[in-house]
């Protein structure tokens, strides 16, 4: 394997191969940026400060993105402006360009992460451009980067199905984690964007992700469409992955991926850790009250099973 172009172990808390799995909050973001209501500044600068809370290390706060195509995320900027941040939190923002990553400098965020599909039909709904197109923009992103010394996180779409073009290579999905990884993303994050996984599917996609891309560099982001994102993740756990991502009280969708539902629950993924006794740090009570504050707000039912068992 090539060496990698990053020297990250200075740049990121790096999650090793033991007991400890990192949780990576994308409730602000990938939670949000789907909502209809649109939230006020204040509302989302008060989530980001009561996650920051509960013992989350990694906190995607925003996206520096059209306003046109996401108008939720407009006001990124000020959100980052205006939050306090914890030094034990890393704050995270997508950009999808150079432009995106101009802006995101300009406000001060702690890492990054560029965005691609595996399938050329969502690439072309989401960004508007091919894959290929996607990975010549993402290069001066990357070079900018490495100056700044910024970790670039790097997702792919679409990992075990498309909305639009149906089943999608477990191939495809190792050769495009192998191309990201080789930009300098210090860490692969394979999203199951219409939630249509299985274990065995999972396994398979791992399984060929892993030949090129060091485990411990990748992490995994399930929607829970049909309930199967707890499965898909006690899968990857098994197989080494230590990083999930997910979502308080389990908001979330993606405009581009009909169907798409929330993310997997922040406080469902802890649970299923602290039954299978892995560490996390995340305090499950206080993540529950986040969820049900935020849902009030939103006027959604909470998603999240776990916060559901506890308030009965
Ligand atoms: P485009 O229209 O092709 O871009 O959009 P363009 O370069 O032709 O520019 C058009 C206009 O957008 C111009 O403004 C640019 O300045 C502006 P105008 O002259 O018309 O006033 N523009 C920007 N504005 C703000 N920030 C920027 C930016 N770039 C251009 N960074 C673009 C291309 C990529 C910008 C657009 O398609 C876009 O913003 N897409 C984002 C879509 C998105 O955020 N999707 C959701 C996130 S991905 C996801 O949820 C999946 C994930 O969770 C994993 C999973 O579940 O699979 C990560
Ligand atoms: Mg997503």
């Amino acid at each position: 394997m090539a060496a990698h172009p990053y020297s990250p172990s200075n740049l990121v808390n790096r999650t090793t191969m033991n007991d400890s799995v990192t949780l990576f909050e994308v409730g602000p973001r990938d939670g949000l940026q789907n909502e209809k209501r649109l939230l006020t500044v204040d509302q989302k600068v008060d989530l980001v400060n009561a996650l920051s809370q509960t013992g989350l290390t990694k906190i995607e706060t925003g996206s520096f993105v059209s306003p046109k195509w996401i108008p939720q995320m407009a006001s990124s900027n000020e959100v980052f402006a205006q939050i306090s941040r914890s030094p034990s939190v890393i704050y995270s923002a997508l950009t999808p360009n150079l432009k995106g990553f101009e802006a995101a400098i300009a406000s001060d965020v702690d890492e990054v992460a560029i965005f691609a599909a595996v399938s050329e039909s969502f690439s072309q709904k989401n960004i508007n451009c091919s894959i290929e197109e996607s990975l010549e923009r993402f290069k001066p992103v990357m070079a900018l980067a490495q100056e700044r010394q910024i970790p670039v996180r790097g997702y792919l779409s679409c990992v075990m199905g498309c909305p639009y073009e149906g089943n999608v290579s477990a191939h495809s999905v190792a050769n495009l984690s192998k191309q990201l990884y080789e930009l300098g993303c210090y860490e692969i994050s394979l999203g199951d964007t219409i939630g249509v996984g299985n274990p065995r599917l999972t396994k398979a996609m791992l399984e060929a992700v892993t030949q090129d891309v060091p485990v411990e560099n990748i992490a995994i982001h399930c929607h829970d469409t049909y309930g199967r994102a707890i499965a898909n993740i006690c899968t990857a756990l098994e197989l080494g992955v230590r990083t999930i991502d997910s979502s308080v009280s389990g908001l979330g969708g993606c405009p581009y991926a009909k169907g798409a539902s929330g993310n997997v629950s922040t406080e469902d993924v802890i649970d299923l850790l602290d039954s299978l006794g892995l560490d996390h740090g995340v305090n499950l009570e206080k993540i529950i009250q986040v969820g049900q504050g935020i849902s009030a707000q939103l006027e959604r039912a909470n998603q999240s099973r776990v916060a559901k068992a506890y308030s009965n």
